[in-house]
């Protein structure tokens, strides 16, 4: 996949040394509060799966899939869930683990959603943030790296549902897209 990239914004070492801080200040924050890590898919899995395996508490995990974007670049302005959680969330302290914040809107529904449940706490870890693209007021309690607005794919995050397995954040070479159908 290396050809496809014209550049890589945050390497794996990035990634995977930024995640161990994370996981510890979060650790320490739920040490005692079992807390319930929803991810939010698809983006969210693979900073999911390495986040948790650094966390040295007792925690549960869920799964949302929510879609705000349609195949290509730009947002539908909607949000629409496609598979809700699978328990309760009633007097759970929830942390969100998003791939990235870019608009607000995913977030913003997805807090008024699970304050509507009656969550006793709702935060935010996000790997990326794209401050530039934010209609929303919305800010992650934790980010792993702020990023340009440019359009970026891998650990998550897909051109056209690929391209999530690439394991570090890079832009697109706009020949990609540009040759597309
Ligand atoms: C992406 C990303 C976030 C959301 C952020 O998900 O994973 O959930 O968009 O954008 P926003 O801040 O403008 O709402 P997407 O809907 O593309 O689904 P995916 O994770 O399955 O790719």
């Amino acid at each position: 996949m290396d050809e496809l990239m014209a550049e890589i914004l945050v390497s794996e070492d990035q990634i995977q040394a930024r995640i161990k801080e994370l996981a510890a200040e979060i650790a320490a924050e739920y040490q005692d509060k079992r807390p319930l890590m929803v991810c939010v898919l698809k983006g969210g899995m693979p900073f999911m799966a390495d986040l948790v395996k650094q966390m040295d508490i007792i925690l549960d995990l869920d799964f949302m899939d929510v879609s705000s974007y349609g195949d290509g670049f730009e947002s539908s302005g909607e949000v629409k869930i496609i598979k809700d959680l699978s328990e309760p969330v009633k007097g759970r302290h929830v942390i969100f683990v998003e791939d990235i914040v870019d608009t607000g809107r995913t977030l913003t529904y997805l807090y008024d959603l699970l304050q509507s449940r009656q969550a006793a706490s709702i935060k935010t870890v996000s790997l990326l943030d794209k401050p530039a693209r934010r209609s929303q007021d919305f800010q992650a309690d934790w980010i792993g790296f702020e990023i340009p607005d440019k359009f970026v794919v891998g650990y998550g995050l897909d051109y056209e549902g690929a391209l999530r397995n690439y394991p570090q954040i890079a832009v697109l070479k706009e020949s990609v897209y540009m040759d597309r159908d």
